[in-house]
């Protein structure tokens, strides 16, 4: 089976985990945890970063950082990965779910624009969603398949409702907005994961960037039990969320090749696109003129011809290709079903017709080429 997305660990990686034994320095102390974090910050083109054990703690641990607390509404786009959601659950909020635009597959400005202006206002204030009477404390936009965000957008509307962001950018390192990497854009706080089929993994991690020095610091706090000095006395209920030295050993090996981790990622979506260009009915990932993905997931979209991407991703399986759908929506998982939910035109006609194909940054030529002779096979049988 040629795989979906799996890591590429050769280069420092083993070194530098033997380092860690050697030194002992295995738990979440350890000097390769403040280099991870100074390579994230510098990679992104942020004025610093906080290490994590996974993006989901990253994403629970922003959003309280920024001030979500419980019964608050987060607003979110329905298409990203489960993930996003419940680290609004975690934090005790509730996802507001909103649809994303065809143009980019992120959260739809538009409506984002429409619905503040319907259905909240200000009470003691207080952003506050009329019907539900709850508190609006942060908009998280995902940028979906590593593609960012329309930021400069979305922040004017977070300006006009005082309302921070916190990015999910899981997937996005190497991504560019208008010729501004990821670190540079305008959110309180952006949340990276390095999980392993990540760019760039640390095996599980994660990552809070930010230009907001006090925000960063209040962060790594909270993420090493809020502890204070050397004593065992801690001033708020903290948490456990620290990377550990051994995961970080494994970040900064792959941090020391992330420009060429990103350009075999970008590689391997533009064969995509001259393979396929003649496909029948398909339609590519989005690549509006003002953003450049970091291309984590290559693949296509099926047209009205074709049954759903499941039925075709199997075809593909059947012959070793470890092609995916991708995301079922989070407004369709039973958790979230009585959320409070937009219209969701363009996420529902889009959803079950994404097929993700082998896009692993260490994927051969050859690999490669098997793969697109196979998409072409299962093509011409539908
Ligand atoms: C959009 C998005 N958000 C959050 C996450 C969660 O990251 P992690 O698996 O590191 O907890 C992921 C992971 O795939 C993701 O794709």
């Amino acid at each position: 089976m040629i795989p979906l997305a799996v890591p590429d660990l050769s280069g420092n990686e083993s070194r530098y985990l033997q380092e860690c034994i050697d030194t002992s320095f295995v738990s979440s102390v350890g000097p390769f945890v403040d280099r991870f974090e100074q390579m994230v910050a510098k990679s992104t083109g942020s004025t610093g970063a906080v290490a994590t054990s996974s993006g989901t703690t990253a994403l629970h641990l922003a959003l309280v950082t920024v001030g979500v607390v419980p019964g608050d509404l987060v607003i979110l786009p329905s298409l990203t990965f489960i993930a996003s959601a419940n680290a609004i659950s975690h934090a005790g909020a509730s996802p507001w779910l909103f649809d994303v635009n065809s143009e980019s597959w992120t959260l739809d400005p538009g409506q984002l624009e429409t619905q503040l202006a319907l259905e909240t206002e200000f009470i003691d204030g207080q952003l506050t969603h009329k019907s539900s009477n709850r508190r609006i404390s942060a908009i998280m936009p995902v940028y979906t398949l590593g593609l960012s965000a329309d930021m400069d957008r979305i922040y004017n509307i977070a300006k006009t409702y005082r309302i921070p962001i916190v990015a999910d950018a899981a997937a996005a390192i190497g991504a560019k907005y208008r010729d501004r990497p990821i670190g540079g854009l305008n959110a309180s706080m952006s949340v990276l994961s390095f999980n392993g089929n990540k760019t760039a993994t640390s095996g599980s991690g994660g990552a809070i960037i930010s230009n907001d020095e006090s925000l960063l610091a209040h962060a790594k706090h909270l993420s090493t039990t809020a502890r204070c000095g050397a004593d065992y006395s801690h001033d708020q209920i903290g948490y456990n969320y620290r990377m550990s030295n051994i995961e970080a050993a494994i970040g900064c090996a792959q941090l020391e090749r992330i420009d060429s981790l990103v350009s075999a990622k970008q590689k391997i979506d533009k064969t995509y696109r001259e393979a396929f260009c003649t496909l029948r009915d398909i339609e590519f990932f989005p690549s509006p003129d003002w953003a450049r993905s970091s291309n984590w997931f290559s693949g296509f979209v099926l047209g009205p011809t074709y049954s759903d991407a499941s039925n075709f991703c199997q075809r593909l399986n059947d012959l070793n290709i470890g092609a995916r759908p991708f995301w079922k929506p989070v407004h369709l998982q039973s958790p979230y079903v009585t959320s409070v939910i937009e219209n969701m035109e363009v996420t529902d006609n889009l959803w079950r017709h994404i097929v993700t194909l082998p896009c692993s940054t260490g994927l051969t030529k050859e690999e490669q080429e098997i793969v697109i002779n196979a998409v072409h096979e299962v093509s011409n049988q539908q």
